[in-house]
């Protein structure tokens, strides 16, 4: 049984679907959400829904019994209480008796990384490793799918503004992560292995701005901003101070080629190729 937590977000449900597709018959896949009922698709495609909160120990142990596989996709908290959740989920499965762990991590420079939420995934990841069952890490680049949610407001102000300089970035479609982690959860051969879910190339911004000026029909140039300005763009678009404050570390870590790896390991996976930028704002576009 491969069980996914955090089934009912974006890349969790995108999981589920994918193993189905993959051939895993439903009943052998199990869903946790802190709330199941959000889960009745699953049940109506015959797969299982249990209640699991990263905050509720003893009932993730209740919920991990019998299951061989168990899919970690983190939180959005902050750092420190993610810590503690991911902690959780490794006593509980240990208790359960869980054999592996897939823990979707993210790119990064590790413990020197600029990002401030980098500290979750060292932490993660080194317990992970030293939790005493078998595990297999899957390290994300940013998702491609926001700059669709954007593409409106970068037609309106005629530029992708980011306060960045030389970064490269090998931006990865949710849709790609979550196909490339429900191989990764039904492969037996991946015990101890680091992968990389990437799109199919690094970009420099410009190139990225190219993507998106080729799913937007319209040029839209790179302009490279200072913190501030890029602060102020958060800010006219609801941003609370926090958020800029990560989200900027967030380009220092893009400036500090963090996130500029690309592999084939996507492709690997599933044996299809990672769609590119342009790729997925168009889907991701035509499918709302
Ligand atoms: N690579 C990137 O660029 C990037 C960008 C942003 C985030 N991320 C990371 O990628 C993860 C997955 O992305 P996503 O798009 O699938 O996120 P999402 O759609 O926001 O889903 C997050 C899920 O976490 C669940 N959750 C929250 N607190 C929980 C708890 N205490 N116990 C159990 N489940 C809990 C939520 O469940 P409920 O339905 O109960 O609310 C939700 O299903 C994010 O959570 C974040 O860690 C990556």
């Amino acid at each position: 049984m491969i069980f996914i937590m955090a089934a009912g977000g974006g890349v969790g449900r995108g999981t589920v679907e994918a193993l189905m597709r993959q051939g895993v018959p439903a009943p052998e896949i199990v869903g946790g959400a802190r709330n199941p009922s959000n889960l009745e698709w699953m049940l109506a495609a015959g797969a299982n829904a249990r209640a699991a909160d990263y905050n509720d120990t003893p009932g993730m142990v209740e919920a991990f019994r019998g299951i061989e596989t168990l899919v970690l996709i983190p939180t959005m908290s902050a750092p420190k209480p993610r810590c503690v959740e991911h902690q959780n989920a490794l006593n509980a499965a240990k208790a359960a008796g869980v054999r592996r762990v897939v823990f979707l991590s993210i790119q990064s420079g590790g413990k020197e990384s600029r990002f401030l939420m980098t500290p979750f995934f060292v932490f993660a990841e080194d317990a992970t490793q030293r939790s005493g069952m078998k595990w297999t890490i899957a390290r994300m680049s940013l998702y491609a799918d926001p700059l669709a949610d954007w593409l409106p407001d970068l037609v309106r102000m005629g530029r992708l503004p980011y306060p960045v300089r030389n970064g490269c970035v090998a931006y990865v479609a949710k849709a790609d992560v979550s196909n490339a982690l429900a191989a990764t959860a039904h492969r037996n051969d991946l015990d101890g292995e680091i992968l990389d879910f990437t799109g199919p190339a690094s970009l420099s911004m410009p190139e990225v701005a190219a993507e998106i000026s080729t799913a937007a029909g319209v040029t839209i140039p790179f302009a490279s901003i200072t913190d501030e300005e890029y602060g102020d763009i958060c800010r006219a678009e609801g941003c609370n101070e926090g958020m800029i404050t990560g989200m900027t570390s967030l380009y220092h870590a893009v400036e500090a080629q963090e996130f500029a790896r690309a592999t084939t390991d996507v492709e690997e996976l599933t044996g299809t190729k990672p769609e590119s930028i342009s790729e997925a704002i168009l889907r991701l576009r035509r499918d709302r």
